[in-house]
């Protein structure tokens, strides 16, 4: 069976038939997906109930994994995945709807990830939906005069505030010193030229972004605020509808994705990720 790759839903997110993730790929197949990947953003996978061990080495195919650096919600077996249970998983801690604010994943490091892959293994029948954003798309409808504003301009990204944010209620436990001391400010361009697929992409994103360099705290406030309002309309958006044994990869250097809510008195959400390394060759990529 040759494998399909059929665009659903919006411009940037295609289905993917006629692979079996649980098997290892041949490197004719690992091209296909990966020229499909630069082609679409998101590549969505059917049906694919596959075991802890072949998610990683499904992974593996992509570059090298990362984890997370809040160890409690990885994986005690595989500290490649990381759980986003609520009801926790693997020896991972609870984690209820740990994405559901606009991000992409982790841009508070230096060199954030290239891409992630989700496996969807416990849905709600209600709620827990994964919105994308198209950030090619968002860039490419911005006036000329913002355009002429962002390009060349880089954006500060810290993780500190966010995290403290969502340790009020108890939902996540107080960051350690070490933590603290790692989610420093980082640098990366406002507008990011995807090495892979040659296209500019917004790179801001609500979860982690906190200012723009060289313009005043107002200036700046004002203007990430018109960004993250943009690039969030809806015609930019995909809501992805889970299905057990989905599995869902998106490149992070152009898409964004927000977790939306659901009843976690009613109902469990397990999800794990794996994060795809990104390279230096990124952030010299910029406009
Ligand atoms: C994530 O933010 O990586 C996970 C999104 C989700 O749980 O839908």
């Amino acid at each position: 069976m040759s494998l399909s790759v059929t665009r659903i839903g919006k411009s940037f997110v295609a289905e993917v038939g006629g692979v079996d993730l649980s098997q290892p790929l041949d490197s004719e197949t690992a091209e296909q997906i990966r020229q499909a990947w630069w082609d679409n953003s998101i590549l969505v996978f059917r049906d694919q109930d596959i075991t802890d061990e072949q998610h990683v080495a499904f992974s593996h195919n992509f570059g090298e994994l990362q984890g997370h650096s809040v160890t409690a919600w990885l994986s005690r077996d595989h500290p490649e995945i990381l759980v986003l249970s609520s009801k926790g998983r693997s020896g991972a801690m609870p984690l209820k709807n740990g994405g559901a604010y606009w991000h992409s994943d982790i841009t508070y490091e230096a060199v954030p990830p290239m891409g992630s892959i989700l496996h969807g293994i416990t849905i709600p029948p209600e709620g827990g939906d994964t919105l994308y954003a198209d950030m090619y798309a968002a860039y490419d409808a911005l006036d000329d005069e913002t355009k002429a504003l962002i390009d060349g301009r880089m954006a500060i990204h810290n993780y500190q505030l966010r995290y403290i944010k969502m340790t009020e209620g108890g939902a996540r436990p107080a960051p350690t010193a070490e933590q603290l001391a790692e989610w420093q400010d980082v640098r990366h361009p406002v507008v990011l030229k995807n090495p892979d697929s040659g296209r500019k992409a917004l790179f801001v994103n609500e979860g982690f972004t906190v200012s723009i360099e060289g313009l005043g705290k107002e200036e700046s406030d004002a203007l990430l605020e018109k960004l993250f309002a943009h690039s969030e309309k809806p015609e930019f958006v995909y809501a992805h509808k889970w299905r057990p044994h989905d599995i869902v990869m998106w490149d992070n250097r152009c898409t964004m994705h927000s977790a939306t809510d659901f009843d976690d008195n009613k109902y469990e959400r397990t999800m794990q990720r794996t994060t795809i390394k990104g390279t230096a060759l990124q952030q010299a990529a910029a406009a």
